[in-house]
Formats: C-alpha cells, sequence, structure tokens
C-alpha cells in the first residue's frame, strides 16, 4: 500500500531510486514521483505506472546524490499528477513521500488554512508537510524537532521521508503502523518500505520500530525515539537472494510464484517435519506449546487470502486436536469488541506481516492479555515482531499481489501446527499421524505433478474467458479452495465469481444456473464425494457448464461434467494444498487472455497498510 524509497549516498540518485520504485510497485501503482535534491528541490511525477514516470524524465538532466521516489495506491484523491507524490510545502523548501493515512488531517487543515496555507492537492500528505513547516516556523526549531512536534499531533499511520532544501545531505524518515526500512551501505544509505530495493546494494538493514524517527545526516545514521532519546540501531543481516524477487525468466511474477510451489512447500517443512524420526518439530513457538496443548479455545485473525488459509487452519486443527476454532476476520474483530480473555490463544496470519486491520486486531487481543502468535512470510515484519512468537512461512518473496505460494505455505504450517499438537494431546492415532508424515512429505511431488496441467488449464481458459459470472463449489476441506479460487479470479480477471459450500447452493445460489453459468467443483475423493456428486447433478440438470478437480482416475465425475482437471490424490486434510493449484492458474490464464495486468490488477495493492 504505497511504495517509498529515498537514497542519499554516493551513486547517481534518480535511477536508483526508479530502479527502487520497480521492485516497490508492487504496493501500489496508481501513481508515482520523485524528488531530487541539488541545491533545490525538484520534484517529477505522473499518473500511472514507475514505467511512465521514467520516460517522463528520461531527457531531463537530472544530477543529485539525495532523492526520494513513491508509488502510490491512493487513499484521499483521486490517482492523477497532482495527487501523486512527493509533496512540497508551501515555501518549496521541503519535501515529502507518505505511506498510511492521516486520520485528522482535516483539522490540521483547518487550522493551517486559517494561517493562509494554500493546498494544490486533495491529500492528508500535503497537509503534513505544511504542519510540519509551521510548526518550524513558529517554534523556530530544526526540521527534525519541528517532525517529532508534528508527529506528536498526528493521529494515523505513517511511513515517511522529509528531504529539506537548507539540509543537502539529510534525510529524515518516520514510522507509525506501516513498515520502513533503513539499508545501511558503505558511504550511502537506503529507506525504503520494504528490504527488496535495499537488497542489490547492501544486506545490513535496520527496521523501524513505531515511532522511531531515523535521520542520515552528513553520512551518519542516528536513531532516536518520540521524546528525542537516542537508541541504538538493531542491525540486521538480510536473509534474501536477489533471484528471488526477479522474475527468473517467466513472464509474470504471478506465474513464477504458482511455480515456486513445489519449492516453496519443501522450504516451509524443512527442518520442521522429520521423516525418519516422524516428528514435527515447531522451533518458533516452542514456548508456547503447552498453553497451545492446553488450549480451551484459538481465535485465527485475518484478512483475505490468509483469512481462507485460517478456515483450513479451523478444519485442520478441529479435526485433529479438537480444539474449537474460531477465523474471525481481523477487520470486524477489531471493532466488534469480542470476548478475549487473559492467557486465551490468538493466532495471526498475514503474508506480508504489514497488514493494518490484522495488525489492529493483535494489539487489541494483546491489551486484553491474550497471547497473540503469527504465521507470517516476510520475515522482520510489523506483525512478526510484534507477536509474542511465530512460525514464518519460508515461501520466499511474494510480489505478484495475487497471493499464491504464500496461501500454500500457510495452510502447511498450519497442518504441522495441528498434527503436531494432536500427537501431544493424543487426539491422533500413531498410525494415522505417520500415514499424513509420509503424505507431507510427498506434497511437493505431488503439487510439481499438478502443474504439469498447466497447458489443459489454459485451453480452458481460453474456452471461459469471456464469461461474465462463476461460481466455485466445494465442500468440507475443499469449501475453503472454492472462495480462494473465486477470489483469484475476481481480483485478477476482473469477472464475477462466488464461491459457496456446494450445498448451501440450492439454498439460494443455484437460481443464477442456467446454460451461461460457468461452475467450477472441487470435487476430489474425499468423505463429502458422494454428496458433491449429487450437487453435480443438480447443476447439470440446470445446464450449468462444469469444471470439475477432481482425483486422479476418477471416472464417476468425469461422465458428468463438462471438462475435469486431474490433481494427484492425497489425504483429504492436505488436498487444499493440491486442489488450490488448477483454480490458481485457472484464474491466471484467464486475466492473461483478457489482456488484465496480472501482477498489478486494477484498484489492488499487495499490503494493506490503511485500514
Ligand atoms: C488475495 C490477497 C489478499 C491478502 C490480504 C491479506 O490474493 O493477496 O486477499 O491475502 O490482503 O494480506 P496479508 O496476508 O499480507 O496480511
Amino acid at each position: 500500500m504505497c511504495g517509498i524509497i529515498g537514497y542519499v549516498g554516493h551513486r547517481e540518485s534518480s535511477p536508483t531510486i526508479l530502479k527502487g520504485l520497480q521492485r516497490l510497485e508492487y504496493r501500489g501503482y496508481d501513481s508515482t514521483g520523485i524528488a531530487l535534491l541539488d541545491g533545490n528541490i525538484q520534484v517529477y511525477k505522473k499518473a500511472g505506472k514507475v514505467k511512465d514516470l521514467a520516460a517522463y524524465i528520461a531527457n531531463k538532466p537530472l544530477h543529485s546524490h539525495i532523492g526520494m521516489g513513491h508509488t502510490r495506491w491512493a487513499t484521499h484523491g483521486i490517482p492523477n499528477d497532482i495527487n501523486a507524490h512527493p509533496h512540497l510545502s508551501n515555501s518549496g523548501k521541503l519535501a515529502i513521500i507518505h505511506n498510511g493515512i492521516i486520520e485528522n488531517y482535516n483539522t490540521l487543515k483547518q487550522e493551517l488554512l486559517k494561517k493562509g496555507y494554500v493546498f494544490t492537492s486533495d491529500t492528508d500528505t500535503e497537509i503534513l508537510i505544511n504542519f510540519i513547516e509551521d510548526i518550524q516556523l513558529y517554534n523556530d526549531c530544526s526540521l527534525e524537532e519541528a517532525v517529532r512536534l508534528a508527529l506528536h499531533k498526528v493521529i494515523g499511520a505513517y511511513a515517511i521521508i522529509i528531504m529539506s532544501e537548507e539540509l543537502p545531505n539529510t534525510l529524515i524518515a518516520a514510522k507509525k503502523s506501516s513498515p520502513l526500512v533503513i539499508g545501511i551501505g558503505k558511504d550511502e544509505f537506503f529507506i525504503a518500505s520494504d528490504a527488496t530495493p535495499i537488497l542489490e546494494y547492501t544486506d545490513q538493514v535496520v527496521y523501524l520500530n513505531d515511532y522511531e524517527i531515523a535521520i542520515i545526516k552528513d553520512g551518519q545514521f542516528f536513531l532516536s525515539d518520540s521524546k528525542n532519546v537516542p537508541l541504538t540501531p538493531y542491525i540486521q543481516k538480510l536473509d534474501m537472494e536477489l533471484e528471488a524477487i526477479e522474475k527468473g525468466g517467466f513472464e509474470h511474477f504471478m506465474l513464477k510464484e504458482i511455480f515456486e510451489q513445489p519449492t516453496s512447500i519443501a522450504d516451509c517443512m524443512r527442518g520442521r517435519l522429520d521423516i525418519a524420526q516422524k516428528s514435527i518439530k515447531l522451533g518458533g513457538i516452542e514456548a508456547y506449546i503447552n498453553q497451545l496443548i492446553c488450549a480451551p479455545k484459538i481465535t485465527i485473525v485475518a484478512c483475505g487470502t490468509s483469512w481462507l488459509a485460517g478456515v483450513v487452519g479451523e478444519y485442520v486443527i478441529e479435526e485433529f486436536c479438537r480444539i474449537p476454532i474460531k477465523v474471525e476476520y481481523a477487520s470486524e474483530f477489531r471493532y466488534r469488541n469480542p470476548i478475549i480473555k487473559p492467557g486465551d490463544i490468538i493466532i495471526a496470519i498475514s503474508q506480508s506481516g504489514e497488514t493494518a486491520d490484522t495488525l489492529a486486531a493483535i494489539e487489541l487481543a494483546q491489551a486484553k492479555g491474550a497471547t497473540v502468535l503469527s504465521i507470517c512470510n516476510v520475515v522482520g515484519s510489523s506483525i512478526a515482531r510484534t507477536t509474542q512468537a511465530g512460525i514464518y512461512t519460508h515461501a520466499g518473496p511474494e510480489i505478484g499481489v495475487a497471493s499464491t505460494k504464500a496461501f500454500t505455505a500457510q495452510i502447511t504450517v498450519l497442518i504441522l501446527l495441528a498434527l503436531s499438537l494432536a500427537q501431544q494431546r493424543k487426539t491422533i492415532m500413531q498410525a494415522s499421524f505417520e500415514e499424513l508424515i509420509d503424505e507431507l512429505a510427498n506434497l511437493p511431488d505431488k503439487v510439481k505433478t499438478m502443474l504439469q496441467q498447466e497447458c489443459k488449464i489454459k485451453g480452458l481458459a481460453n474456452l471461459f474467458k469471456d464469461a461474465t459470472n462463476f461460481l466455485y463449489l466445494g465442500r468440507g476441506y475443499n469449501y475453503p479452495v472454492a472462495l480462494e479460487g473465486a477470489l483469484k479470479l475476481k481480483e485478477l480477471s476482473y469477472i464475477h465469481a462466488e464461491g459457496y459450500p456446494a450445498a448451501e447452493m440450492k439454498h439460494g445460489p443455484i437460481a443464477l444456473i442456467d446454460e451461461n453459468m460457468p461452475v467450477v467443483f472441487i470435487a476430489t475423493q474425499d468423505r463429502t464425494y458422494e454428496k458433491i456428486i449429487s450437487n453435480i447433478q443438480e447443476i447439470k440438470a440446470r445446464k450449468g457448464k462444469i469444471i470439475a478437480i477432481v482425483t486422479q482416475g476418477d471416472e464417476r465425475v468425469k461422465q458428468l461434467v463438462d471438462y475435469v482437471i486431474e490433481v494427484p490424490a492425497t489425504h483429504e486434510a492436505l488436498m487444499p494444498i493440491i486442489s488450490v493449484i488448477p483454480l490458481q492458474l485457472l484464474a491466471y490464464y484467464i486475466a492473461v487472455e483478457k489482456g488484465c495486468n496480472v501482477d498489478q490488477p486494477r484498484n489492488l495493492a499487495k499490503s494493506v497498510t490503511v485500514e
């Protein structure tokens, strides 16, 4: 949700910043801008993508060793040239880029209007930079002090970088609820929303905490808290390879990430699943394992695809551990006064580890005395740092905006957790436990086999690309998969799609069925198989076009439906990890057929750092 990058050092800053913006573009891509400081501040900004900005500035004689850039996901004000960041203060001497929302912007604006300030954009960000300028003028203080004083009065979320014409070698950065990381290179510094634009220059980083202010000044880095108490930065080594954030020959990041799943699932289990010993070890939550084993209930909070992984988690944990699970949308949980008592256990699931609603849900649960554990993909992310302990999914960077490999890794972690708890609670027979361990070990190969059906799915995508509606139906473990299939199609191809429990279909949605309605059934052989065959017949009787995801070798469903995609057999609890893959590919190829921007679907952003 907006990507920001600042640079100061020995390089030409504009190409460095543009390259960084390309890496951050998945966070927001409706407008972009850059500010460079060379005597005075020059700002170039445009509605559109980073490539449009690059073309716009290509022939301009730019020269500077300090600057900053922004790629926007609009919150206040439509995406146009004026609302794009950076924003200048009224004097033109201060520039700001911002990721977040200033909730009390209107109050601040009214104060500033009375003092004669004028605003050219509709953004909350332009108000913030003028508020800072006003404080500096009024108090005759340093810019750093003005930033600190201003942020005391700001309500909302921010990751900001500020540059001043009067401070030619200085960048000031601060954060609350939006991520910010400082990269420390040799005679150069980077400030960015995440580590992806920093990785090729340095692996030394400092993740800022809320209310901290970082100042890069004359080649030195200073960190302090909101009361101006100096802090010692905690420098970490990045554990990420450059190849992981590049397309590696694939046309889109999403396709690369779909095809990475055999590896990402294996990486997720590495060091945790011991096939020889038939055991599971989850080091990250070791200190909380007894609390988990004795938990009378567990609440899972998450958003979007991560929430759907949570629903699979609910089914698996309830089945094997007999612990009641409640899966909540973080955005609802945080505002509905949930019943959480000291000692309760909450598990937050998030790919990015930055989702604002999930973070707020965690903070609420912690304030009520709960123990909050996390399942995150991004190491060092805000959620990973805020929660008491957690399990990383280790799926590697996910750049495509639609989540794919993070989803299957989240489910893998939830299954590992369920089995580990079940064994210790003695709610699973040893033979079943061992069978599941073996099946888990086979998963990467089965996913690889599944991916070989890419061409067939591409053909189906071509047949169905002009459909205007889709229904996805599944039962049991495949019900959340149906929801995820529908979500993937909507977000990538803008085709309206609904996911439903297959049996619920006859309580309403069946009215939608006619010969123009494609229905995707996830009908693998599990305990609901006979029932789902009846549901297929109900659709068939009403002339719906059926695509069915079936277990390899299934002949019965094949005879009933129009098209089948076969998936390798596995234990039903593990099936979502395999059965979701054809749905990812179907959504991907339909979007490609329709000419949609697969990696950056309209109106979306990778990490939703606003509520
Ligand atoms: C859909 C998708 C989103 C995210 C949601 C939560 O493909 O990616 O629905 O799952 O925004 O994001 P995280 O997992 O980063 O908290």
